[in-house]
């Protein structure tokens, strides 16, 4: 096998021809699909190439429904229908190393030493890296609690009683116990590289992880957590730049964003649905610090340079037209690919979602938090959370004078607005155009 090279390229630290399988291992219903799509989602806003390939859905489509019994060991049909499914999937997750696929999470419970071994030689032969990943819970009532909320609406049981599917999922439950091995829990599998999540992560266990991107998966996975919570987003009140039509800069909110600010304890209030404090995070430049400095006192705020504005360089303190006069082949570049193009001297999107890692992570750690922050950083942190294309999320509509709510649930996110009775100028741009308020489009 030629040996890997991890290089840095100026976008950032990327192992250029690693490809990892991450390979979920634990009994139903402990959030190995959660965990599974969160770190899809992480590496995709990352512009890591990551899938999830989950071999229940291959499961379903030759037994769409079946009781617990199917999951019995003892159950001929049963047993060979679910290698089948296994083998489906990774035979489609190898296709899609050989045409570039980089992380490919293998969605399972993969729960037996034999399994385990099995997809380990598999992904061996085509050189790829393996990184297990078991969620190990036995706390009864979250484990029915996950039933309920996740199971009983699965498309196993489309349909049908909740009650008579909880019964059942609980017997599924049971079949995998009777031949489940937490791994490497008998010492005979520590040469394997293991990631393993004890109790949601009151403690974790981590062996031979050897690579940086190996190391940034587990990180993020150990920071995990599923307290409900919410996260608010709100950019700066109005600024003079902004009535200007000029970008970057240190400019004091116009008498409008002034307004904003008063308003925004009330908004807040109001989204929370109480007096629940929230910790407050705004950048370093007088537009959010101020638009921050009405909220309560007992609001915790910190100030992030990470929450900055997109650094325009060379072009900071300009309007669209100057730089369009100035530098065109640069205007058009940048309306040509928004998400990669780098200001001179300056930052491009990619940049600022590089700096903006340890945001999102110390976000996963936390609980309610209100970021009041930029344009261009609020569309990097909603696509996060959004799951938003990087070549659409540059020119999505943020407007100024709104809140935005976003709940973090099982498999997505759920949006509330709260928009204050407050106008403000548009910032948004189209392609093409030097406008200096512009009514954003419907697609953006
Ligand atoms: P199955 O094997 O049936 O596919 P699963 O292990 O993939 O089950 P999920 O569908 O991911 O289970 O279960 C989602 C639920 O698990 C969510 O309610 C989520 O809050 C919860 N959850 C997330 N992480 C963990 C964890 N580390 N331990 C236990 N539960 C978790
Ligand atoms: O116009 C307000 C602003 O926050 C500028 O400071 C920043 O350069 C710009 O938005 C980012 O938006 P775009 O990437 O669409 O130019």
């Amino acid at each position: 096998m030629a040996p890997r090279r991890n290089t840095t390229n100026g976008r950032g630290v990327q192992a250029e021809d690693t490809k990892i399988c991450v390979v979920m291992v634990g009994l139903p219903a402990r959030g190995k699909s959660y965990i599974a799509q969160k770190a899809q989602r992480y590496l995709q806003w990352l512009s890591i190439d990551a899938k999830v390939f989950n071999v229940g859905n291959y499961r379903r489509t030759n037994a769409p429904q079946p009781s617990a019994d199917f999951f019995d060991t003892g159950n001929a049909e049963g047993e060979r229908s679910r290698r089948a499914a296994a083998e489906a999937a990774i035979s489609d997750m190898i296709g899609w190393y050989r045409q570039g696929g980089t992380v490919g999470i293998l969605d399972a419970t993969n729960s037996t030493k034999d399994r385990r071994k099995w997809v380990w030689d598999k992904c061996a032969a085509e050189g790829i890296e393996v990184l297990f990943v078991e969620s190990k819970c036995d706390d009864e009532d979250l484990i029915m609690a996950n039933v309920r909320d996740v199971k009983t609406t699965s498309p196993d049981y489309v349909g049908q009683d909740p009650d008579e599917a909880m019964l059942d999922f609980r017997n599924r439950i049971k079949m995998y116990e009777k031949v489940y091995k937490t791994i490497d829990g008998d010492g005979d599998e520590s040469h394997y590289t293991y990631l393993k999540i004890l109790d949601v992560g009151s403690q974790v266990v981590i062996n031979r992880i050897q690579d940086y991107l190996q190391s940034r998966v587990v990180y993020y996975l150990m920071n995990l957590h599923i307290r409900p919570r919410s996260v608010w987003l709100s950019r700066h009140g109005e600024s003079m730049y902004n009535l200007d039509g000029r970008i970057g800069g240190d400019a004091q909110l116009s008498p409008r964003g002034e307004q904003y600010a008063r308003k925004l304890p009330e908004l807040v209030r109001q989204s929370v649905g109480g007096d629940r404090p929230l910790t407050v995070w705004t950048s370093t430049l007088k537009r959010t610090i101020a638009t921050a400095r009405f909220l309560p006192d007992d609001y915790n705020q910190l100030q992030w340079k990470a929450l900055d504005e997109l650094d325009a360089g060379l072009c900071d303190g300009m309007t669209y037209q100057e730089i369009k006069d100035i530098y065109p082949e640069d205007f058009v570049a940048r309306d040509e690919d928004k998400y990669n193009y780098r200001y001179r001297g300056g930052e491009s999107y990619r940049d600022v979602v590089i700096r903006l890692e340890p945001i999102i992570m110390e976000l996963e750690r936390s609980e309610d938090i209100l970021i009041v922050t930029h344009q261009a950083i609020l569309r990097c942190i909603y696509a996060y959370f959004m799951k938003k294309d990087h070549t659409k999320s540059p020119w999505m509509n943020v407007p100024l004078h709104c809140l935005i709510k976003l709940t973090p649930r099982a498999y997505g996110t759920d949006e509330e607005r709260y928009v204050a009775d407050i106008p403000a100028v548009s910032t948004w741009r189209g392609k093409g155009s030097t406008a200096k308020h512009e009514d954003p489009v419907a697609a953006a």
